[in-house]
């Protein structure tokens, strides 16, 4: 298995090391992971003077899968927008054809208290959004700043979804329930948008394939709602690509913390670009602080999704259960009784439980 490895700004350097460390362990109990290292995000713009370099696309493509860490820095901000870190993360999703995100949001026990909401709204809780990543009014043309003939500027960008992009994200989300609790709820905001009329009509349509899942409807304004209210009532929730942003950054604090959890990526065979859902941030960076977790649990999506190795991957979550069990905690996720301890620490921790 050829991987290759992006950690990108801030705190990705710090996590995915921990990650690579795990890999390792896998490597000396008998598995062949080649890592291979290439730059993203800000650290592609300081290498080669672009966010998304050449080097890096020929070792995306030439790669099974993907590990990045995270990418963004204040350093960066005032960077015309074909230069910002951002850009290279849109353009792997992009050019991989990365159209299927997965973000599950698991409350570990461990962790029930570290949520913002009563404990009783979230134990046990275990949803899976899908968000459709390749799509949207994060690709769609025209878009920019025009005059317009009044002479006042406006900012503009464009919304659509075509059929088949629609369908085959769908279908990736009825497979997933099919595996879950059987439950899919599409989100959408039919009552106002062309986009979501259609987005809705198609979806039902890839029901018919699937009879044993249950298929609902919500808006998203709704859905931001209930997902505070009563998070359990959710299995999966399939969703466009700005609503999934923002949804998947909602239903992560139910779990307590940002930094717990993967993500996985993935294209029509499911090769696929795995990362942690939270940010590089830069306050923290350099400060061995960060929580590693997120990222050495997409690492064990990676072997789940792309790699088809079950067995590794609950291994892999069962280590970052045990150290949890064991009481040790990031300072994002620490208190009173536990021991704080460092990325690093942590990384060393989750090889030793496996
Ligand atoms: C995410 C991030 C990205 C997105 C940004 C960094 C471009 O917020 O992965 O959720 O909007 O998709
Ligand atoms: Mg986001």
């Amino acid at each position: 298995m050829k991987i290759a490895i992006l950690p990108g700004d801030g705190i990705g350097p710090e996590i995915v090391a921990q990650a690579a460390k795990v890999l390792d362990a896998l490597n000396r109990h008998g598995m062949k992971i080649e890592m291979e290292y290439g730059h993203i995000g800000g650290a592609g713009y300081d290498a080669a003077g672009d966010p998304f370099p050449q080097a890096t696309e020929k070792l995306a493509l030439e790669s099974d899968a993907v590990l990045l860490g995270a990418v963004g820095g204040y350093q960066y901000d005032n960077l015309p927008r074909p230069m910002r870190p951002e850009q290279g993360l849109l353009r792997i999703r992009k050019k991989l054809g990365l159209f299927a995100n997965l973000r599950p949001a698991l409350v570990y026990p461990e962790l029930v208290n570290a949520s913002t909401l009563k404990p009783e709204l979230v134990s046990g809780l275990d949803i899976m959004i899908l968000r459709e990543l390749t799509g949207d009014i994060y690709f769609g043309q025209p878009r920019g700043i025009r005059v317009l003939e009044n002479g006042e500027r406006q900012g503009f960008d464009t919304m659509h979804y075509s059929e088949s992009e629609i369908r085959r994200v769908a279908h990736v989300g009825f497979k997933s329930a099919m595996k879950r609790g059987k439950k899919l709820c599409s989100v959408d905001k039919a009552n106002v948008l062309d986009t979501s009329m259609f987005w809705r009509e198609i979806v039902t349509d890839v029901a018919r394939e699937y009879p044993e899942v249950e298929l609902s409807h919500m808006y998203v304004d709704n859905a931001a709602m209930q997902l505070v209210r009563a998070p359990k009532q959710f299995d999966v929730i399939l969703t466009g690509n700005i609503f999934g942003d923002i949804l998947s950054d909602e239903a992560s604090m139910l779990t307590g913390s940002i930094g717990m959890l993967p993500s996985a990526s993935l294209d029509e065979n499911n090769k696929g670009l795995y990362e942690p859902c939270h940010g590089s941030a830069p306050d923290i960076a350099g400060k061995d602080i960060a929580n590693p977790l997120a990222t050495i649990l997409s690492a064990a999506m990676m072997m789940r999704y792309t790699f088809s190795d079950e067995v590794s991957a609950q291994r892999i979550e069962a280590a970052v259960r045990s150290v949890l069990k064991q009481g040790l905690r990031t300072a994002d996720i620490f208190e009173a009784g536990m021991k704080k301890i460092g990325c690093a620490e942590m990384g060393d921790a989750v090889v030793a439980a496996l």
